[in-house]
């Protein structure tokens, strides 16, 4: 595909440097010192923007049995379509981040046009610091490499039962408890489900 190299393009070009901005990474109330140190912190890009169509998210919530009582978290959120059809369709809460601060407030603000904040919120981090223990779910789609370097900290902090979907790419050697395709006229795209 494609994007798969444009994708492993961008990764190659290394780390990214953010834009700090209010609440990021830490919140309110932190000294300016603390504040300047992480302005000059440069955060890992593990994947560039793409977009999951919607027929891979209806396949994604299928094939992970997302329900009501799931709490899900969208790592790499973008816009924060696959947790905002998640809580639509199947009443999930959840939280997306991503550190694409314009992309977060579209994911905020489609949240609350659609009444569905603050069941489902979304924030600028990086989600390698995010504490993953709280979800019954997640849900990548990001780089291969992003995803085996992710895998020991899903091992330890996801609850058992818990459970991991990604779109397009897996985890290397750990096999995946399900999986499917699903395809549109040009592409056909792997769906994987993990349970801890
Ligand atoms: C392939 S896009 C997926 C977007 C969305 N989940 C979807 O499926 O439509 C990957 C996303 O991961 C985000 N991302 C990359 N590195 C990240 C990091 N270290 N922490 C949080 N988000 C990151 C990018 O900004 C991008 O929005």
């Amino acid at each position: 595909m494609m994007w798969v190299a444009a994708l492993l393009g961008s990764q190659l070009a290394g780390k990214k440097k953010l834009t700090p901005t209010k609440g990021f990474g830490g919140g309110f109330g932190d000294s300016s010192s603390s504040r300047s140190r992480r302005s000059r912190q440069s955060v890992q890009s593990l994947a560039p923007y793409v977009r999951t169509l919607p027929i891979v998210i209806d396949a994604m919530l299928d094939l992970g049995q997302v329900t009501e009582d799931d709490n899900v978290y969208d790592l790499g959120c973008g816009d924060g379509r696959i947790l905002l059809a998640a809580a639509q369709q199947r009443g999930a809460q959840g939280l997306g981040v991503d550190i694409d601060a314009e992309r977060v407030k579209e994911a905020n603000d489609a949240a609350r046009h659609l009444g569905l904040y603050p069941r489902i919120q979304f924030k600028q981090q990086d989600l390698l610091t995010l504490d993953l223990s709280p979800a019954t779910i997640v849900v990548l789609y990001l780089l291969p490499k992003s995803n085996l370097q992710l895998r020991q900290k899903l091992q330890t902090e996801l609850s058992p039962g818990a459970r991991i979907i990604t779109h397009s790419f897996d985890m290397g050697d750990w096999q995946p408890t399900r999986t499917t395709q699903v395809a549109d006229v040009i592409n056909t795209y792997n769906i994987y489900v993990w349970n801890v």
